[in-house]
């Protein structure tokens, strides 16, 4: 029994086990060379290696959703830009987190979230204080 128990508070999770066996990969991001496991996403190696990348929807910890498009960046040899909160590694990644085209794309997500939340702060109906008046 006493075995058991401690086999059991021994165990690991199905996460940690993955975490374990990742390989790890090296790649360049903006230049630099870095090594980073499998299982990180593009945004968490960026934000260890110190490189900002806007985000809105993103938030360590939780699981990305992709929604708002504000961490896009630019891997070479593919056609479209890719949401960094939910690329994990492919193969002979080089990426590019500050060129015109990924900073062009962050700016008008971000601008156009402005623009939406500024409406729905004029649109929003009048909230009354607790003094009534
Ligand atoms: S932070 Fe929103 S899509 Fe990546």
């Amino acid at each position: 029994m006493s075995e058991l128990r401690d086999a059991t508070m021994n165990a690991i999770t199905r996460i940690e086990r993955e975490e374990a066996d990742a390989s790890t990969v090296t790649f360049l991001l903006d230049g630099r060379e870095i090594t980073a496991r499998h299982t990180d996403t593009l945004i968490e190696i960026a934000d260890r290696a110190g490189v900002q990348i806007p985000r809105l929807c993103y938030k360590a910890g939780m699981e990305a959703v992709g929604n708002c498009r504000s961490c896009m960046v630019e891997i070479k040899g593919e056609r479209v830009l890719a949401a960094s909160c939910c690329r994990t590694r492919s193969t002979a990644w080089k990426s590019h987190t500050t060129s015109e085209r990924v900073l062009k794309s962050q700016q008008l997500v971000i601008e156009l979230a402005a623009i939406r939340h500024a409406r729905a702060r004029v649109h929003a109906p009048q909230t009354r204080s607790m003094s009534g008046r």
